[in-house]
């Protein structure tokens, strides 16, 4: 019960790791604020009375500001932001087309800054905070995905550089960086490449949703006050280097 009676903001946890994130807290008996493009209705995810859920998207400010007031309407603090939302727009860039770009950035780069602009007022008011952001492995680079990639890597530069504002605040920072993880946005992929990818790992298999919820849990703890600007990666090795065997 670490977590008891916290208030946890999850972006796009409808689903996939986003939804093992908010039952990693409610099984701590936080209260979690959930915001996603989805309705209420197609989320996957059991009623708890501590779970809030609020169709938003965050690429849009409106919508964030008006999020972040419905959760101080009914609570006093903002202990803990997981910036989750995320989407694919997979190709080679002279396949790409610009609103490819434009919406993978949105997404990913831009609604963590909108989200992250919004909680920091409350959290330096406070004096205290958490924030984890979801990148991914792809911010080294990746085969396919210029705009992912670098709209990831943006998130990695903007946990570093958000971390050195936050400090004095007692506010943490940090990212996680994915590897391939079983959710619903890689089983949309051909079984064969799935299979593929998980063959280029060392550890020969994705990892799953719980994986990433384990280290936010970790982050967001007492444990890890004085962890900050670092992005983790849990990717089964395969940031390590290539492996012949
Ligand atoms: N699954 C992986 O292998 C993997 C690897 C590395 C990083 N990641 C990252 O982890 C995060 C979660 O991935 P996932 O696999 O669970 O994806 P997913 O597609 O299964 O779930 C993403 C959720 O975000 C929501 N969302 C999308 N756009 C939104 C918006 N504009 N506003 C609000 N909500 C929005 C979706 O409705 C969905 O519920 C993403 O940021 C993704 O880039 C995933």
């Amino acid at each position: 019960m670490k977590f008891k009676n916290k208030t946890i903001i999850v972006t796009g946890g409808a689903r996939g790791i986003g939804a093992s994130i908010v039952q990693y807290f409610l099984d701590e008996a936080a209260v979690v604020y959930v915001i996603d493009k989805k309705n209420p209705t197609e989320f996957n995810m059991i009623n708890n009375e501590n779970l809030f859920l609020v169709t938003g998207d965050v690429t849009n400010n409106n919508d964030v500001e008006l999020f972040i007031s419905d959760v101080m309407s009914e609570s006093s603090s903002v202990d803990v932001l997981v910036n989750n939302a995320g989407i694919l727009r997979d190709n080679v860039i002279w396949k790409l087309e610009e609103e490819d770009f434009d919406a993978v950035i949105n997404v990913n780069l831009k609604g963590p800054w909108l989200m992250c602009r919004a909680v920091t007022s409350i959290m330096r008011k406070q004096n205290s905070g958490r924030i984890v952001n979801i990148s991914s492995r792809s911010w080294l680079g990746n085969f396919g995905q210029s705009n992912y990639s670098a709209s990831k890597g943006g998130l990695v530069s903007l946990t570093r550089t958000l971390a050195l504002e936050l400090a004095r605040n007692n506010i943490t920072v940090n990212a996680i960086a994915p590897g391939l993880i079983d959710t619903p946005m890689t089983r949309n992929l051909d079984p064969e490449i799935f299979k593929k990818l998980e063959n280029t790992i060392p550890m020969k298999k994705a990892g799953h949703p719980e994986d990433i919820a384990n280290l936010v849990g970790f982050l967001a703890s007492d444990e890890a006050k004085f962890i900050n600007g670092q992005v983790i990666h849990v990717d089964g090795g395969k940031s390590v280097g290539a492996s012949i065997h």
